[in-house]
């Protein structure tokens, strides 16, 4: 398993480009299976969870071609209904093909994903409201077998705005006789990247970016050539890096709005940040503590709550993070506290007393979110810190030794 060195404290200086947001390009990859025209996607970020979703829509038929920056997709002739465990295990996103294969082909076999680091990760908002739209779902040997002969379209309310069942049901009901409302819906930008792509294909998806989102069936689809909005956790990552390192850099390709409350509580903690639509410049900010919940967007992303303790490390004063989303995602705090971090677990409570400098040590990635906060610690720590297991980083950071190196930082890959 490779490892990554980093060698450290070092400055950040200069731009980087964001790739296309992941959590964007894996509903759109499993929403080229409603389809039977040409899709073509734009700039595709070369990164693990995508080469397993673009793998399984091989493997239900789906003939893929890459041109330059553009891939193709002609999902005309599936031949396969099932996306098999093997596969789904590695990836949990593969949940997202059960809605369309149910409203593509009635019918589809999917392997429950399983639980992952971070938590159970359930699906059963998923399921529940799939079989509200008229699905005969059975749990059977470690799979969800669905079938359907014709979607009912219905009005639907979650429990929780749950990002993936929110898009499962939103390409579930592209084809139903009518129009499908569902309510307390999840209002990541990811979400709305999906509808603008299922509308750019011909579907009819309204209330975009509202808890009260709209699909009214239409009988086919048309080609389409679309590229996803930017990454903007990996906007985060890279904002906190420079923050926890005292940089000065430019990020550009991802939407500032996108990232408005990461923006807004690290100026709460005192740093310099300027914004236009697709650009964020931050500068080297004397910063202090602060107090934290993890929130459904537009409140402060789960996925960008590990950096935040990274960065709390580096900030003196008291800060106080809660997890509100999963409830396992502290796995980076161990690591963190092999550094010399000074941090106290209570539940869901971090309890981050910063401000004492961190000393290199071998430490140990364990998801993807967390992997990227040992990276922010590492580069603000005295030392070559050695990050093992990194093909954790792999799932959802793209050419991440690439673009930190090109701003400054002593970063190298040891494969193993
Ligand atoms: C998406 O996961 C993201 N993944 C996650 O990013 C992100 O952390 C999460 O949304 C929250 O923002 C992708 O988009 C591919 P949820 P998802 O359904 O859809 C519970 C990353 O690092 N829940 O909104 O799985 C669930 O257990 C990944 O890029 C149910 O109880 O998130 C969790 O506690 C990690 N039943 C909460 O809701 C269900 O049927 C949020 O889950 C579904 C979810």
């Amino acid at each position: 398993m490779d490892k990554l060195i980093i060698s450290g404290p070092c400055t950040l200086s200069g731009n980087v480009r964001i790739s296309r947001a992941k959590n964007a390009y894996l509903p759109i990859l499993a929403a080229v299976l409603l389809s039977d025209k040409p899709i073509h996607l734009k700039n595709i970020p070369e990164l693990q969870d995508i080469k397993t979703m673009i793998k399984l829509l091989s493997n239900l038929g789906v003939k893929v071609t890459k041109n330059g920056d553009i891939t193709t997709f002609d999902a005309k002739d599936l031949n396969s209904h099932e996306a098999t465990y093997d596969l789904v295990k590695t990836m949990r996103a593969s949940i997202f093909v059960l809605g369309p294969l149910l409203a593509r082909l009635g019918k589809a076999k999917v392997s429950l994903p399983g639980g992952c680091a971070i938590g159970t990760r359930p699906i059963d908002l998923h399921l529940t409201n799939l079989e509200k739209l008229g699905c005969e779902i059975t749990l059977n040997a470690g799979y969800v077998e669905a079938h359907v002969a014709k979607m009912q379209p219905t009005s639907l309310r979650l429990d929780f705005p749950s990002v993936g069942a929110t898009e499962n049901l939103i390409m579930a009901s592209v084809f139903a006789d009518g129009t499908t409302t569902i309510e307390n819906a999840a209002l990541e930008p990811e979400i709305d990247d999906l509808a603008n792509f299922l509308n750019a294909m011909g579907a009819k998806v309204t209330g975009i970016g509202t808890q009260k989102i709209q699909i009214t069936g239409v009988k086919s689809f048309n080609e389409v050539t679309y590229e996803a909005i930017g990454d903007r956790i990996e906007a985060s990552t890279y904002l906190m890096a420079a923050l926890a390192t005292g940089s000065d850099i430019t990020i550009e390709g991802v939407q500032s709005k996108h990232l408005q409350f990461v923006i807004d509580v690290l100026r709460k903690m005192g740093a310099k940040i300027e914004t236009t639509d697709d650009r964020i410049m931050v500068f080297k900010s004397d910063l202090k503590g602060c107090q934290v919940d993890t929130a459904p967007f537009p409140g402060f992303p789960t996925d960008a709550q590990a950096q935040l303790i990274a960065l709390c490390t580096q900030v003196k004063g008291i800060s106080v993070i809660t997890e509100n989303i999963f409830e396992n995602r502290f796995m980076h705090v161990p690591e963190l506290i092999r550094l010399g971090a000074d941090i106290t677990l209570k539940g869901k409570i971090a309890v981050i007393e910063g401000g004492m400098p961190l000393t290199a040590a071998p430490i140990m990635c364990t998801d993807l979110r967390a992997s990227a906060a040992l990276i922010i610690a590492a580069l603000a720590t005295k030392g070559d810190t050695e990050l093992q297991r990194v093909y954790h980083l792999d799932r959802g950071y793209e050419k991440l030794e690439e673009k930190f190196s090109k701003l400054g930082a002593k970063i190298k890959r040891v494969k193993e």
